[in-house]
């Protein structure tokens, strides 16, 4: 299931739900935004400190958690099923840690700018699509944490219009696609023009 479902009584998998009365993906995308709320405050009201947002897959899986823990039973836990987009759920682990020990290279040597190490996180960490969903607003909040720990203000992604289907879902999309054949441009504009 995912938010580009037409909205109403449209049914979806509702495996590991945790929370009893959601019957519309409205409710459940209100309920995902109220869990996620928690954990946008806590990582980027104030700039986090590298204990709080240590940058290791140990604690990208524990963002997940925090930011759907509270709906979906599966939060914090990789997939065990292929999707379309994604890595083999065998290889999710190794994929984070390479991507994990790549971010700890790009700012030991100052590779790329800020701006662009958090686009490819961003790009990186959803292409390998790590759980059953969520994976967009994990990734986003995730490269938006690395922006907040080194002094940037955040990426203002319109998260309504890009979760559903939207001229800009569709311009994120095709950025996002872009960068699938390592083609950063695109997203790193993007990052850009939504900096608060
Ligand atoms: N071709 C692609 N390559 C990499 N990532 C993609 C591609 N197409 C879509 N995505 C990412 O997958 C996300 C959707 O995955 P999903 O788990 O449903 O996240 P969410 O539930 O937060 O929207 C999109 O927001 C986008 O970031
Ligand atoms: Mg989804």
């Amino acid at each position: 299931m995912s938010h580009e479902d037409p909205e109403g009584a449209t049914p979806f998998n509702s495996d590991g739900l945790i929370l009893a009365n959601i019957e519309t993906l409205e409710q459940l995308f209100i309920a995902e935004a109220r869990n996620i709320s928690k954990a946008t405050l806590k990582y980027l009201a104030t700039a986090p400190s590298k204990r709080v947002a240590p940058f290791t897959r140990e604690w990208a899986y524990r963002l997940h958690k925090e930011m759907f823990g509270e709906v979906w039973a599966w939060a914090g836990k990789r997939r065990t099923t292929q999707t379309n987009i994604g890595a083999p759920p065998h290889e999710i682990d190794s994929r984070l840690k390479d991507l994990f020990d790549d971010l700890t290279e790009w700012q030991k040597h100052n590779t790329y700018p800020l701006l662009e190490q958090a686009a490819r996180l961003h790009h990186r960490a959803v292409h390998i699509h790590p759980f059953n969903n969520g994976n967009g607003r994990w990734a986003r909040l995730l490269a938006n944490i690395l922006m907040k720990r080194f002094g940037s203000v955040p990426v203002a992604w319109l998260e309504a219009d890009i979760t559903k289907q939207s001229a800009a879902r569709a311009e994120y999309l095709s950025a996002i696609r872009a960068a699938d054949t390592q083609d950063y441009a695109l997203l790193i504009k993007l990052h850009q023009r939504y900096l608060k």
